[in-house]
């Protein structure tokens, strides 16, 4: 199944709850295969910033719902700097099943799994995305420049504000950066209060 046939799959459906009826069942890549559960996504389907992560790790896919697991709790942390609710964004991944022992998803995987990504996004009609690591900021912007180098600094596209930072996983095993995804959140809050949104 081709990922054009997913596109059309998908063009008519108007809620994330249509999208989830197909997503849920979703054999189009060897993923579905050792996952428990597939990990959609959570949140306000009105907000207009989105959180955008990787692939769903092991709590992830047992619990069905992203961001649970250690780098969750840090997720959760940041969200309250930023002075958000975490039940008023959206929050989901690149692809939505665990790579088997939370290996990078593959090339040829997100690029199967990025219509249910993209039709998200296109419900959802956010005005920020957070882009939470390289494999997002891959996968909606391209290959343009490190997360490194882009962290903090809004990206206007299309409509959308994109606001790269890392990873949050990444403050597991190197601690110097919890510093500056504090320091991206209270940017992110900054640029949330010019645009007036409150989630
Ligand atoms: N890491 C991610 O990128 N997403 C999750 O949902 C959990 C961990």
């Amino acid at each position: 199944m081709s990922v054009d046939s997913l596109k059309e799959q998908l063009v008519k459906k108007r809620t994330l709850e249509e999208v989830y009826d197909i997503a849920k069942d979703c054999v189009r890549c060897p993923l579905s295969q050792s996952r428990t559960k597939v990990v959609f996504g959570e949140g306000d389907s009105r907000t207009k910033l989105m959180f955008i992560g990787e692939a769903p790790g092991e709590q992830e896919d047992i619990q069905a719902r992203p961001f649970v697991g250690r780098a969750g709790k840090f997720l959760d942390h940041l969200l309250k700097l930023a002075g958000l609710e975490r039940s008023k964004v959206y929050i989901s991944n690149v692809v939505k099943c665990r790579p088997p022992n939370n290996r990078k998803p593959r090339k040829k995987e997100v690029e199967t799994c990025n219509p249910y990504l993209q039709k998200q996004i296109e419900i959802i009609n956010p005005k920020v995305i957070c882009i939470l690591g390289s494999v997002p900021l891959e996968a909606l912007l391209g290959k343009t420049a490190s997360i490194g180098e882009l962290r903090g600094k809004p990206i206007e596209k299309e409509g959308i504000t994109y606001f790269p930072t890392f990873h949050p996983a990444a403050t597991l095993y190197r601690p110097a950066v919890k510093e500056e995804m504090e320091n991206d959140m209270l940017s992110l809050k900054e640029l949330l209060e010019k645009k007036k949104i409150k989630s």
